[in-house]
């Protein structure tokens, strides 16, 4: 193919091209071409370190030759056929029985999908099922502010990311959806400070099935680690805690893992930080590392016995659910997971990158917080330390972080006033330091935006 002039794809991205979360017609004025490790590469051959592994999903890091080969053999030998009405394939076959070696116990039933927002939808719905003929009454969704689950209309309702901004122009959402306060300790919705709280934002979760109605909820979701929002990491308590009330109340948990899973935190699964067990878990990025679109829901025994009782069908399904490519893809990224020790590279990393921060970027005047758990760190920027005052342009504030970090040759994801820093899970000590000192006169720089 003859090589295409920069300027020349930008033209013909404008005039095609629908992205997300962009301006119709707005680019980036870079296009990307190749990307190897931890490092991207654009069509002028400039090079960008991947602070954020892309959509935090490229967990094994770019270009890895055995996903690319096993994702060609499957291709070679069966590149699809379908697992409705009981039909299967080799490839989807032992993807769910590698699964099932890592998922936490008790969650060793999978439905998969093309990705996080429809194992998300599909939870919601395997929730209401469960109870549609036990109680058919309980069918509500509580969820969390700031929280991020999806874009379909079902995930959608129960995100609140940026309380509103993704849903302001899509009303009205599906019924049956509610937010509560989430465990920003930062920001805390109840003006209590940790660990005198007591969690109570854990407490609010009782509080509200009571005020609702315990016989109308179906379900509690809530990301392991709010992640879209920028990184914020629960309390210790907070996951012990909802799992005994939503025991004790008979509503499902569903750890929305989609983000967190695959080693991103430093273990497997978020929720083994807290030795919590969901009834539902939803995952989808890191299960491929972005190499093919895939995700799954896992789901308990008790669940799993009650659909199975019916003996009727399991009325739900997408054209690519356990797609053998993405099947064979998932088996290779899960080996190369577990084999490289990914999830305790990204806890050492991880932890060396917080104490950094937390010593050099801390004391930088506009900086109010640093946290993270293992390779999900979010940083925060205020106007003023003391009232955590967030400036006014943040979203132009925002943007301007963003592209000066390209300037200097690096890929940043900036979430409002949220710098964070997921980086592929092979990442090491030298390469994070290259990342902190182009972000520090970055970060240390903000205030002349106010
Ligand atoms: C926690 C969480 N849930 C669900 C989703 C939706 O996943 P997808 O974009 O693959 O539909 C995301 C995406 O960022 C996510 O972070």
């Amino acid at each position: 193919m003859k090589k295409l002039k920069t300027e020349e794809l930008l033209e013909w991205d404008r005039s095609h091209l629908i992205h997300s979360m962009a301006a119709m017609g707005a680019t980036r004025g870079i296009v990307f071409d190749s990307a190897e490790g931890v490092i991207l590469r654009d069509t002028e051959g400039k090079e960008y370190i991947d602070s954020s592994a892309q959509m935090v999903n490229v967990n094994i890091g770019h270009g890895r030759k055995e996903v690319i080969e096993a994702i060609g053999e499957q291709l070679a030998k069966l590149q699809y056929t379908t697992t409705y009405w009981g039909f299967t394939n080799t490839a989807t076959i032992l993807c769910a029985k590698k699964l099932a070696e890592i998922t936490p116990s008790g969650l060793k039933h999978f439905f998969f999908t093309s990705g996080g927002s429809e194992a998300v939808e599909t939870a919601f719905k395997i929730a209401r099922n469960y109870w549609h003929a036990k109680k058919p009454e309980k069918h509500k969704i509580i969820s969390l502010y700031n929280s991020f689950h999806g874009v379909s209309f079902g995930t959608l309702s129960a995100t609140s990311l940026g309380m509103g901004r993704l849903w302001k122009s899509y009303g009205p959402l599906v019924p049956g959806f509610l937010h509560i306060p989430s465990y920003y300790c930062y920001r805390c919705a109840f003006g209590l400070e940790y660990p005198g709280c007591r969690i109570k934002c854990a407490d609010f979760l009782a509080e509200t099935i009571e005020n609702e109605g315990r016989e109308s909820v179906a379900g509690f979701i809530a990301e392991s680690v709010q992640g879209p929002m920028g990184m914020i990491n629960p309390p210790p308590e907070y996951w012990p805690k909802v799992r005994q009330i939503c025991s004790e109340m008979d509503v499902l948990l569903i750890a929305d893992e989609v983000m967190s899973g695959f080693g991103r935190t430093g273990k497997l699964f978020a929720v083994e930080h807290w030795g919590v067990v969901p009834d539902i878990m939803t995952m989808a990025k890191g299960i491929t590392s972005g190499y093919i679109p895939f995700g799954a829901v896992a789901i308990n025994d008790e669940i799993y016995r009650e659909l199975q009782s019916r003996q009727t069908p399991f009325s739900h399904g997408f054209t690519y659910s356990g797609h053998p490519v993405g099947a064979a893809a998932a088996i290779k990224d899960m080996e190369i997971i577990v084999g490289e020790r990914l999830a305790e590279n990204a806890a050492r990393i991880g932890e060396y990158t917080l104490k950094r921060l937390q010593k050099d970027f801390l004391p930088i005047p506009c900086i109010g917080e640093v946290n993270g758990l293992g390779l999900m760190i979010g940083i925060e920027y205020v106007e003023d330390k003391k009232s955590k005052a967030i400036p006014k342009k943040v979203w132009e504030i925002s943007q301007k972080i963003q592209d000066r970090a390209l300037q200097d040759g690096l890929f940043l994801r900036v979430y409002g006033n949220r710098v964070t820093l997921s980086p592929p899970l092979i990442i090491n000590q030298e390469q994070m330091d290259r990342i902190l000192a182009i972000l520090k006169p970055i970060l240390a720089g903000i205030p002349e935006w106010f």
